[in-house]
């Protein structure tokens, strides 16, 4: 048998279209690890951007919450010490009159007591308000357990609050964001929820420190636009950020409320 050799200028097309054939494929593998790393790089900026934008909402949030929070205690303390203390100086200054009879004095002088005391009980209670005495004091636990007697003695709402967690009174700075976020949903429950009974856990899982918190209100739909509307959600989530934990927050409509957080 003869081997036929094969021409070469066969040999030189069959070479040459290998060569083209290789490069068109190349070609395409270039064409297509550029387009893909394009739509991978353009939705990894799209998630960064809608991070970012969270970030400002939440951001945005804790800053008109903060100047909320200033307007009301410039106001409870215009209404509710100046106005009073403006009256007891008022008082004072007749009381210096010589010309008063004595059940003239008898009356000025009962007014500023009752003047002083209520300014120095309002004081007590914005004072209480900015920082809960009975949380700084004695921890988280106490400070809860105040919250919910204050809340039953509405008698509109029965609290049922179980802890399995000792806390320590030297976290207090961060477990006052707890706190707060317990007090936010409570009021969430009985303003809008208007439930009857609210039921908070703190437990230990797996050494996570877990808050389960539940009403049995009307619900709401957690993704509506008008639930995000408020500030109290964002600024529960702007706390559990500070937390570095994780929040779930679950509702139907008519079905009531359950959050889980941890901390
Ligand atoms: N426990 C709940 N039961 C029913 N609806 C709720 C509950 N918690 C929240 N919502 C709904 O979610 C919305 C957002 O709550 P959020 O606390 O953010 O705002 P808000 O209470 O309306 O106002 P703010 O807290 O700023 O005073 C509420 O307006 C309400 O419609
Ligand atoms: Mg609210």
């Amino acid at each position: 048998m003869t081997e036929r050799a094969i021409p070469e200028n066969e040999l030189i097309s069959v070479i040459i279209y290998t060569c083209i054939g290789f490069l068109l494929m190349s070609l395409v593998l270039v064409l297509f690890f550029y387009f893909s790393r394009k739509k991978i790089v353009k939705s990894t900026l799209e998630k960064k951007n809608l991070e970012l934008q969270y970030q400002k909402d939440l951001l945005q949030a804790t800053i008109l919450t903060q100047e909320d929070e200033r307007k009301r205690i410039a106001r409870d303390l215009h209404d509710d010490i100046s106005s009073k203390l403006n009256v007891v100086s008022l008082n004072s200054y007749l009381l210096a009159a010589s010309e008063l009879t004595q059940k003239e004095v008898v009356e000025i002088t009962s007014n500023i007591i009752n003047l002083t005391a209520k300014a120095l009980e309002n004081s007590r209670r914005i004072a209480h308000d900015l920082l809960p005495p009975t949380l700084d004091n004695f921890g988280l636990h106490a400070g809860v357990e105040e919250l919910c007697m204050e809340f039953s003695s509405s008698k509109s709402v029965v609290v049922n609050y179980e802890n399995r967690i000792h806390f320590s009174n030297s976290e207090n700075d961060r477990l006052l964001h707890v706190f707060r976020i317990l007090q936010e949903l409570m009021n969430n429950s009985l303003r809008h929820g208007k439930a009857t009974v609210i039921t908070i856990l703190f437990e230990e899982k797996n050494g996570l420190r877990i808050c389960k918190y539940s009403d049995n209100g009307i619900g709401f739909d957690v993704n509506s636009q008008g639930s995000k509307n408020g500030l109290g959600m964002k600024n529960i989530e702007s706390r559990i950020a500070f937390l570095n934990g994780a929040i779930s927050i679950n509702s139907l409509l008519n079905k009531g409320v359950e959050v889980v957080f941890n901390f």
